[in-house]
């Protein structure tokens, strides 16, 4: 059976495995994908040694995405913007292609799932780490009226902004200095929910019906998400629904199918220790 693998550290509570399995079942695809703890420093020989036993790809989170850039012969596009890798394909020559299917994944996460349309939107990205050069080319695609990316330091901000500057007009500008603006929707791409921290955001940000999108997953109401809701945001949701598609995206670049994503969101939230789902949202 075609092998497949999830490499992140930590990784036991990853959902992975059961998406994919999931997946699988649903389409009649005959493998195995397990979750495989990587020291911190043996990206290249987990990878090595995955390969070596005849496994057919993986997928790469926490913390290696970035570093899995290296461990790759080729790169896509979106990979490269991103710099960082999700999801590597191992060819049949022994070639790693290396992907990234984060950015995907959340958009469609708000458009399909979450019936969010961002075109003629006021869009705001919160942090301008790794994870979120991932979506910034996605989201810019859906025709947002206006792109702003807000950091706590807003050099970094500034930098990610003028980066992407090919793709049109992305403001930056540091989180204290938000005030006196109003967004559609506001996506939390910092890592502070995942120190359970809240962020120097000021109230009044938010225009009518607007959707806060929390990226981590699994950790119920997040400092972001308690924000939003203290300010009447619509609807708050996390990255449960990002993580589902970033897998179908790539179960479609290793098997060619495309797996139907809402019975396994569906089965996925119902394991959730809070359900955050909220109703659809209006296009
Ligand atoms: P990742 O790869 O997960 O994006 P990263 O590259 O280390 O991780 O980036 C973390 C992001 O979260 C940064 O934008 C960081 O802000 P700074 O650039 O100012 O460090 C942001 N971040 C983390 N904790 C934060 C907090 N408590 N308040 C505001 N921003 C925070």
């Amino acid at each position: 059976m075609d092998q497949y693998s999830v490499l992140g550290n930590p990784v036991q509570h990853s959902k992975s495995p059961l998406i994919f399995r999931l997946f699988a079942e649903q389409t009649q695809q005959a493998l195995q994908y397990s979750a495989t703890f990587v020291d911190r420093e043996g990206l290249a020989d987990a990878l090595a040694s995955f390969q070596s036993q005849g496994g057919k790809g993986v997928n790469i989170t926490l913390p290696f995405k970035h570093r899995a850039v290296a461990a790759v012969d080729s790169l896509s596009e979106r990979a490269q913007r991103a710099e960082a890798v999700n999801v590597i394909t191992f060819n049949e020559d022994g070639s790693r292609l290396g992907d990234n299917t984060d950015g995907v994944g959340l958009v469609r996460d708000i458009l399909i799932n979450k019936r969010f349309s961002i075109k003629g939107k006021r869009v705001l990205i919160l942090g301008a780490g790794g994870a979120v050069r991932g979506i910034i080319d996605p989201l810019f695609s859906e025709n947002p009226t206006e792109l702003v990316i807000a950091n706590r330091t807003e050099s970094k901000a500034v930098a990610l902004a003028e980066e992407f500057s090919d793709v049109g007009l992305i403001q930056a500008c540091p989180l204290d200095l938000l005030e006196n603006n109003s967004f559609d929707l506001v996506i939390n791409g910092t890592s502070a929910s995942l120190q359970d921290e809240m962020l120097d955001l000021p109230g009044s940000i938010l225009k009518e019906n607007a959707l806060c999108y929390d990226m981590v997953y699994g950790r119920g109401m997040t400092p972001f998400l308690r924000w939003a809701k203290e300010q009447d945001a619509l609807f708050c949701v996390d990255g449960l629904g990002m993580l589902v598609e970033q897998a179908a995206e790539a179960f479609y670049l290793w098997r060619n199918v495309k797996p139907d994503t809402q019975p396994v969101l569906a089965a996925l939230n119902a394991t959730m220790p809070m359900n955050l789902e909220s109703s659809a949202a209006p296009l």
